[in-house]
């Protein structure tokens, strides 16, 4: 989604704003912007549709002076693709210039009103009401009567707006400035000798500081060459961000390398974590919290997309392992219902980015509500590792390609290792914990295993969307049950999200009550069949599926020879517990998509109209 940079301080700004912008280019976005100011009142302003990298060579012969400047990445929402609608965003003189993220929800009304007030708008954005607006305001004398500064007609316009926002602003009367504001979308300003890089994410940050602070919501920060400004003074801390993690090696794709390092996801969600001669497992993030564990009665897991499917699995694995019965539901879903609560509820809510607009807005919501609440995080210093009272830090590292793969592992690493937490907190016997603590240490070599699979992987995903009269097949089930039901989903998503063929991910029992409907030979099936207390009834839905003609790809367990029996295709993975099974199924499936997609020639990293962190509802 929409990215931000900005600079102030000695050097020139362009290059860090470049180097900036193309590492947020992961976020998915479709056109982008500058505007810097150099030190003769001039103003380069430069918006363009399209990839940085390819307008790159024309930046080459420019003379871009100046050393306050701001960038952004657009991912539209409100008003099309177009260099107009490209931020940076500018008042009528084109003197204040705004880069957003987020969405002005009253847009509409404020047009409207300065429309009638004389302005004049060059965008169809909802983000150029601000410029217009802080316009206003700083022609506007203050309550005593004074010129107003930039930051405080920010603020006066801000008071007017509803929505979100993560924001920057410029003005030509005070070109030394850069104020920055936000709600509900994330900004950071790196600190280093003076100069402050301000951004929407670490890693645009990450080459230039180490020490950062994180901008409160409603708080407005000022800064100037060797001056940050903010309204609550603090001290910057460290960035806990590794730089080099956002670089693709040897590796042709992001998502090729990151699943390439789910094993790796594994291990470090684990390490230092199991205690097995106890069966006990460490989570210092919910320390805080132990003594409330044993009295929740319910648990309600929420999260979007991915991270909604290691929910989906995390609800079977407390249910059975920790006693606690649990729901699930999607954030955007969520936030709006009015769900039965309890003194003893407590909500999970999962997210790799932690910056998820719904999800956050679902916390909040139970915040306000007085639940527990517990986050499932992957970015260190998110709002939602921020917000919740206690969390989990799945550890997985950067994931910079826009589908989640690794971190989808790490969140189901760290749900097993949260439910055997909680298990032994309440009734789990302790050789039951140090059967799963045991099995959980091992998981990362067979997870290895499964990934020395890739070429025979690879050969199948060619089969299936090359072959067949040379066209290959356009739709696929993708069916599970039980641990392997979200698993299915996820499978689908991938798929889905990367190739763009059509997927579909179901429970194997649900197949006959609606969708046999549209198997025939065009419409294979992936069954995820481990050797599992469900096998036998996955079975009857893979015949279920060849009655009628369709085509099996099977996900199996190592020494299932049978299978071979019924399906055209067969992965296997290695035994495992079967609550564990889905860590490993997920792997051959994350596989499976990255070369079905990329034998299409699509770009695998940035799925078209996709962005990694949704930041809008
Ligand atoms: C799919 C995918 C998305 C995310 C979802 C939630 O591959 O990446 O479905 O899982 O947008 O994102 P986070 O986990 O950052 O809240």
């Amino acid at each position: 989604m929409c990215g931000i940079i900005g600079y102030v301080g000695k050097k020139q700004a362009f290059p860090i704003l470049l180097t900036g912008l193309k590492r947020l280019e992961y976020r998915g976005y479709d056109s982008y912007g500058f505007s810097i100011f150099d030190e003769k009142g001039g103003i380069f302003l430069n918006k363009k549709v399209g990839k940085i990298s390819e307008a790159e060579k024309d930046f080459l012969g420019m003379d871009i002076q100046g050393t306050v400047g701001q960038a952004h990445t657009r991912w539209a929402t409100t008003g099309k693709v177009t260099e107009a609608n490209a931020h940076p965003h500018f008042d009528c003189a084109k003197e204040i210039f705004v880069v957003h993220n987020g969405i002005i929800e009253n847009y509409g009304e404020l047009k409207n009103k300065l429309i009638n007030e004389g302005h004049q708008f060059s965008s169809e954005t909802d983000t150029e009401v601000l410029a217009h607006l802080i316009e206003k305001f700083l022609k506007e004398k203050n309550k005593k009567g004074e010129k107003r500064k930039l930051e405080e007609a920010v603020k006066e316009a801000l008071k007017l707006v509803k929505g979100t926002y993560g924001l920057l602003v410029m003005s030509k009367s005070e070109p030394e400035k850069i104020v920055a504001a936000r709600l509900s979308s994330p900004l950071l300003i790196g600190v280093n000798n003076g100069e402050y890089i301000v951004a929407s994410d670490p890693i645009a940050i990450a080459p230039f500081a180490s020490n950062i602070v994180y901008l409160n919501d409603y708080e407005i920060a000022v800064i100037t060459p060797g001056n940050l400004s903010l309204e609550k003074e603090r001290a910057p801390e460290k960035m806990e961000y590794e730089s080099e993690e956002a670089e693709k090696g040897s590796y042709e794709h992001f998502m090729l390398k990151e699943i390439m390092e789910e094993p790796a996801a594994i291990e470090s969600a684990i390490k230092g974590r199991l205690i097995s001669q106890d069966g006990e497992v460490k989570l210092g993030g919910l320390d805080s919290i132990a003594g409330r564990i044993k009295d929740i009665q319910n648990l309600i897991l929420v999260a979007c997309g991915t991270a909604n499917y290691a929910a989906r699995t995390g609800k079977y694995m407390f249910e059975e392992y920790a006693g606690i019965s649990a729901e699930t539901d999607l954030a955007s879903e969520f936030r709006y219902r009015k769900p039965i609560l309890s003194k003893n509820t407590a909500a999970i809510f999962i997210s790799q980015s932690g910056e998820t607009a719904d999800t956050l807005a679902a916390l909040r919501e139970m915040k306000r509500k007085g639940v527990l609440t517990i986050g499932v995080t992957n970015a260190i210093g998110s709002s939602q590792s921020r917000e919740t009272d206690a969390g989990v830090y799945i550890r997985s590292g950067s994931e910079i390609a826009v589908a989640s793969t690794k971190a989808f592992i790490g969140q189901l690493t760290a749900l097993a290792l949260m439910s055997v937490y909680f298990g032994r907190k309440r009734e789990m016997a302790m050789v039951m914990g140090k059967r799963i603590v045991d099995e959980l240490s091992v998981l990362p070599d067979l997870a290895q295993k499964v990934l020395k699979n890739s070429s025979h992987i690879e050969q199948i995903a060619k089969k299936y969307v090359l072959a067949g009269e040379g066209k290959g097949f356009r739709n696929f089930w993708f069916i599970g049950r039980k641990y392997n039901y979200p698993v299915a989903m996820e499978g689908a998503l991938k798929l889905k999200e990367c190739s763009y063929l059509h997927a579909e991910g179901i429970a194997g029992g649900e197949l006959k009550h609606g969708s046999l409907a549209l198997i025939d030979e065009q419409f294979p099936t992936v069954a995820i069949c481990p050797s599992d207390s469900v096998y036998e009834k996955m079975v009857s839905n893979i015949e279920e599926v060849r009655a009628r003609k369709g085509r099996i790809l099977a996900i199996a367990t190592e020494g299932n020879e049978e299978i071979k029996k019924l399906a055209e295709d067969v992965i296997y993975i290695p035994k495992t517990l079967e609550m564990l099974t889905p860590i490993l199924a997920a792997i051959p499936l994350h596989l499976l998509a990255y070369y079905m997609a990329t034998a299409l020639g699509r770009d695998v990293d940035r799925p078209r109209n996709l962005a990694k962190s949704v930041t809008v509802e």
